[in-house]
């Protein structure tokens, strides 16, 4: 016996159309019109779109930064998740500098297993690279690990030189790995950083001002140049500017194999929702930073072309209260992140599809498709077909919601998105078959969610 949800739509990146689909214990065994009753249990989906699990490819639980920890750990942000329409996280672990990766591979798979309320991926942070490392590149890979972030920014912390950026690059050509590349010009920020400072220029607005999107422009060209010489794709995480994007797009017009994600705050906020009274625009403070308005429409024409594929969250909550206040007298001491994992699917679908910006095809190739063939998981996760999880969320087109942290389930005392109205919202959530979420109540075990260990050449490979 089985279930059998009947008469939903079901969308893909491609197709759309009225069909029921049989779920066999974790898997999807059919998916097609007039599948008889049987003897399974039915649930009716008329009216629902039935869309593959949401999945988000840069998540930042339970992560060390910036003085503090992210607030929400994986019971909390992959419940959160769950609620929003998300099946499937790929979040970070940080190789410490001088340590083996292995350690920090340890280390996440503990805080992630016996918590985690959805399946969840890992990428690697790569903070330096001796001989050993590159060994430990392609250990990681033999684990799943199919990906590796490194940065340009935050000198001292976690940004490495362009020589360790290239060994890295040159290594996935044999390993077949992604390099994620946190892309801005870390050392020109620092300098202006400490001029403003020095002009006594301490309050949240100043992490913006300081961060040019040249800056961003310069970094995301030299990467993508670094990988050009290697021979090998890249893919840019959190893209928050037309000036970054457009050195993106010469890239691919090229046929280069470059890829890159932006995330809902770049496409819907701007530097204005941080000139707020007091310390209020801390909240907003993340890396990139909020952008001037002019740069919106140029990111969601980047989603409509193709130039970006993936939008992710970068969700790396810190609470407003306690932990954005270390820098309530130094912007540069604001724990630099956000929280979003829970409402991706929701501002994507009213802003994108709502509007017309977007179609609903190309709304599930951003939030599902596109992440699971670049990162290693297609088919078995970002398409609802034959032999794929039954990861499968009944999407209710009307249903509103109004986005506040009164109601939302992330652990975090704001939202980005506060008195947001959305329509469009999960009615229930598989995960491998098994109902989780449904009207907004979390219905799983804690720490079932399991590991994914996701295949090297993905789709950016391709
Ligand atoms: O401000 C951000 N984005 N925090 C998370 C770390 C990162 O750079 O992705
Ligand atoms: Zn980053
Ligand atoms: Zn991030």
């Amino acid at each position: 016996m089985g279930l059998l949800i009947r008469n939903g739509t079901v969308v893909a990146a491609e197709t759309m159309g009225v069909a029921d689909v049989l779920i066999d214990g974790e898997v999807i065994r059919e998916v097609h019109r007039g599948i008889p009753p049987d003897s399974h249990d039915v649930l009716d989906a008329t009216g629902m779109l039935l869309l593959p699990g949401g999945i988000d490819a840069h998540t930042h639980l339970d992560m060390p930064f910036g003085g503090s920890t992210s607030s929400d750990d994986f019971e909390t942000g992959t419940r959160a998740a769950a609620i929003g329409g998300t099946t499937a996280i790929i979040d970070f672990a940080i190789q410490a500098r001088g340590t083996r990766m292995r350690a920090a591979l340890d280390t996440w798979w503990k805080k992630a297993e016996s918590r985690a309320c959805i399946d969840y991926g890992l990428h690697m942070i790569v903070t330096d690279l001796p001989e050993a490392g590159l060994e430990d590149m392609d250990e990681m890979v033999r684990e799943g690990v199919a990906s590796f972030k490194l940065f340009m920014a935050y000198p001292n912390v976690l940004m490495v030189d362009d020589a360790t950026i290239f060994r890295a690059l040159q290594q996935t050509s044999k390993n077949g790995a992604l390099i994620c590349m946190h892309a801005e010009n870390g050392s020109v920020i620092d300098v202006i950083v400490r001029q403003a400072l020095a002009e006594g220029k301490t309050a949240p607005i100043h992490h913006a001002l300081t961060r040019p999107t040249r800056a961003e422009a310069e970094a995301v060209h030299r990467a993508i140049a670094m990988a050009e010489i290697a021979g090998v794709p890249i893919y840019i995480v959190h893209l928050s500017s037309e000036d970054a994007l457009n050195q993106v797009r010469e890239a691919r017009d090229r046929g280069l194999p470059a890829f890159a994600e932006t995330c809902p705050q770049y496409l819907l906020l701007s530097i204005d929702d941080m000139k707020l009274p007091g310390f209020e625009g801390a909240k907003y403070v993340f890396t990139p930073p909020l952008r001037e308005k002019a740069n919106l429409a140029k990111l969601w024409d980047g989603l409509k072309s193709d130039n970006l594929q993936v939008v992710s969250t970068d969700h790396c909550p810190f609470c407003f209260e306690d932990q954005k206040a270390l820098g309530k007298d130094d912007f540069t001491k604001i724990p630099n992140g956000g929280p979003g994992i829970e409402n991706r699917l929701q501002l994507l679908h009213h802003h994108g599809v709502g509007t017309g910006k977007i179609t609903l095809n190309r709304f599930v190739e951003i939030v599902s498709t596109s992440p699971a063939r670049i990162f290693g998981l297609y088919p078995r996760k970002g398409v609802i077909a034959p032999g794929s999880d039954a990861d499968i969320v009944v999407w209710d087109p009307e249903a509103e919601h109004l986005i506040s942290a009164k109601t939302h389930h992330m652990r975090c005392d704001y939202s980005m998105f506060e008195g947001f109205r959305v329509r469009g919202n999960a009615r229930q959530v598989f995960s491998r078959g098994e109902l989780i979420v449904e009207n907004g109540q979390y219905k799983g075990r804690v720490g079932r969610g399991q590991y994914l260990r996701r295949a090297a050449r993905g789709g950016a490979w391709n």
